[in-house]
């Protein structure tokens, strides 16, 4: 028994060894730890003085990721910080901030911070201060040698890559014709579930009438469970169930074709921009982990674009009326959690790899990418790994004009403008033909959204993340 543990344990070793000496560079993005309750479901509105900020819990749960990502890349990660080698990103946000704040302790924790220089002269640790004094006897440039790290962050509008829903103006009327288009779906689901909603509207005292509601019923349970609070005892059936239609919330609130390709392309944009260089050899800044701090938004956006999670998958593992003959779905994700968090690994393969009936040839880049800790299959096949060529080109799909799609219309009138000039008439006649359409469909848009205002059960975008952004607008 224990020669099979430790043969175990020198294969573990080894494995992780060989991955360590292929990994090239780490794209990180997470959502923040447990925080304060949004919204007004359940006690939400008791809780004030925490709304949306984050939590004891949270910080802790970030810590705890750190310092799990420096163990499993140790000797990929530096033993402590090099400016040239990390790269941290937030949203403008308390809560993102702080959670990567907390990670990065975990990361790169007390002991391994900076020391003074030898025999330094106590004067010059002083500030520019009337009676200054020096607080700390110890040659730690910080109290037990922690580290500091830069975080980058740049305000929600305009940011596109990390805040791209609160960037699209088009963003709630797509969303609306996209319910009111599954219209036969969204009714069959919410009367499959009939009865969990009247197990949860007893529970409560609130009456939760759709998988909507259930989302941001469930949100509020998430914080509070986090957060040492009370929450009423259910069943793991509902239990099972309420994340189960939380999870078939946020894809219909996101996965609108069109919408889910325009919203991805400012992050996948931004990834081939850290990868191609270090793909074409071209790595001359050092740089190897990047790190995102964001949203749920964020987590659901990428997995729901990779096919880590859908509608379909979703339907297909609980209705038969819903499978289709020799459709396969490699992976199925639940909602984001708390710290839910995607890690594409760049590896550059020392010696031919197969998995699955996918090949990797010697020196030929490939991605493989973890969704929670654990490897999702990539490129539509039963395979953890993926060529980077493949992928890159498969992303390619996202490299829409996401301001066409939003329908960010000063950006667009410029652009046209300034084309409708440089073109042949046959431009401008198709502009306008282009522009009447455009605006036949606006006003079809807009009939059908008077019609449905009455008709739309669900609550629209009432507290969840996006939702808050973009309420405050
Ligand atoms: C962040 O913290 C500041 C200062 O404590 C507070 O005023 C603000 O409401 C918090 N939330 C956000 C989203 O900025
Ligand atoms: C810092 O101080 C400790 C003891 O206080 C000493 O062992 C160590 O050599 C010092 N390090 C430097 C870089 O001065
Ligand atoms: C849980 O969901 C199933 C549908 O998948 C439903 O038939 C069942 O009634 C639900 N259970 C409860 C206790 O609401
Ligand atoms: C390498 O990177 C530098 C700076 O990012 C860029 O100016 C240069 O064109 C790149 N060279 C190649 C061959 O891609
Ligand atoms: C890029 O730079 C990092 C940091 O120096 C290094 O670990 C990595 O091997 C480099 N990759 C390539 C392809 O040169
Ligand atoms: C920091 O990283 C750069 C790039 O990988 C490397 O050249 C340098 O030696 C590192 N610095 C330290 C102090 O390890
Ligand atoms: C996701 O699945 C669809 C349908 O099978 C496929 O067309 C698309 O390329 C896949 N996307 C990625 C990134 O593999
Ligand atoms: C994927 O491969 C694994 C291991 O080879 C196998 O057990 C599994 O059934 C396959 N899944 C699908 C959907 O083909």
């Amino acid at each position: 028994m224990k020669k099979l543990q430790i043969t175990i344990l020198i294969l573990l070793l080894v494995g992780s060894i060989q991955v360590q000496a292929e990994l090239q560079f780490v794209i990180e993005i997470y959502r923040h730890g447990a925080r304060g309750p949004l919204g007004d479901w359940y006690d939400a509105r008791e809780q004030k003085y925490t709304y949306g900020e984050l939590t004891a819990t949270g910080q802790r749960q970030h810590y705890n990721l750190g310092a799990q990502l420096r163990k499993e890349y140790s000797g990929f990660l530096p033993d402590s910080y090099n400016h040239t080698q990390i790269y941290v990103r937030s949203t403008d946000y308390n809560r993102t901030l702080m959670s990567a704040a907390s990670q990065l302790q975990g990361m790169f924790p007390a002991g391994t911070g900076d020391v003074l220089p030898d025999n330094l002269a106590e004067q010059y640790t002083l500030p520019a201060f009337a009676n200054a004094q020096n607080y700390l006897k110890s040659n730690y440039s910080l109290p037990n040698n922690i580290q500091v790290l830069p975080i980058h962050t740049q305000p929600r509008v305009g940011d596109k890559v990390l805040s791209p829903e609160s960037n699209c103006k088009n963003y709630k009327q797509i969303i609306s014709e996209f319910y009111k288009e599954k219209q036969s779906t969204v009714d069959f689901i919410n009367k499959q579930f009939e009865q969990t909603y009247q197990q949860y509207s007893k529970a409560i005292y609130q009456e939760v009438k759709n998988f909507d509601n259930q989302h941001y019923l469930e949100s509020v349970f998430e914080c509070d469970r986090a957060n040492g609070r009370y929450v009423p005892d259910f069943t793991q059936e509902l239990k099972d169930n309420s994340t189960y239609l939380t999870s078939l919330s946020w894809n219909f609130l996101f996965n609108q074709p069109d919408l889910l390709r325009a919203l991805n392309q400012p992050f996948f944009s931004s990834f081939l921009e850290y990868t191609d260089p270090v793909v074409k050899n071209n790595n001359t800044s050092g740089l190897k982990w990047v790190m995102f701090s964001a949203h749920d938004t964020n987590i659901q956006l990428i997995s729901a674009a990779l096919n880590f999670t859908s509608i379909d998958c979703l339907l297909a593992l609980r209705f038969e009326e819903y499978r289709k003959k020799d459709q396969v779905f490699y992976n199925c994700e639940y909602y984001p959690h708390f710290t839910s968090n995607i890690i594409f690994e760049l590896h550059l393969s020392d010696k031919p790899t197969e998995e699955n009936g996918v090949k990797i040839q010697q020196n030929q880049y490939y991605l493989k990418i973890r969704r929670d800790g654990k490897f999702m299959k990539l490129c539509d096949k039963n395979s953890t790994i993926c060529s980077y060529s493949e992928f890159n080109q498969r992303i390619q799909q996202f490299m829409l004009n996401f301001d066409t799609v939003c329908q960010n219309v000063e950006q667009k009138n410029q652009e046209t403008t300034q084309k409708a000039e440089d073109y042949s008439t046959y431009y401008i006649v198709g502009l306008i033909l282009q522009s009447i359409i455009i605006a036949g469909c606006a006003f079809y848009i807009f009939q059908l959204l008077q019609k449905q205002k009455s008709l739309l059960n669900f609550e629209q975008f009432k507290d969840i993340e996006a939702a808050e952004i973009r309420n405050s607008q």
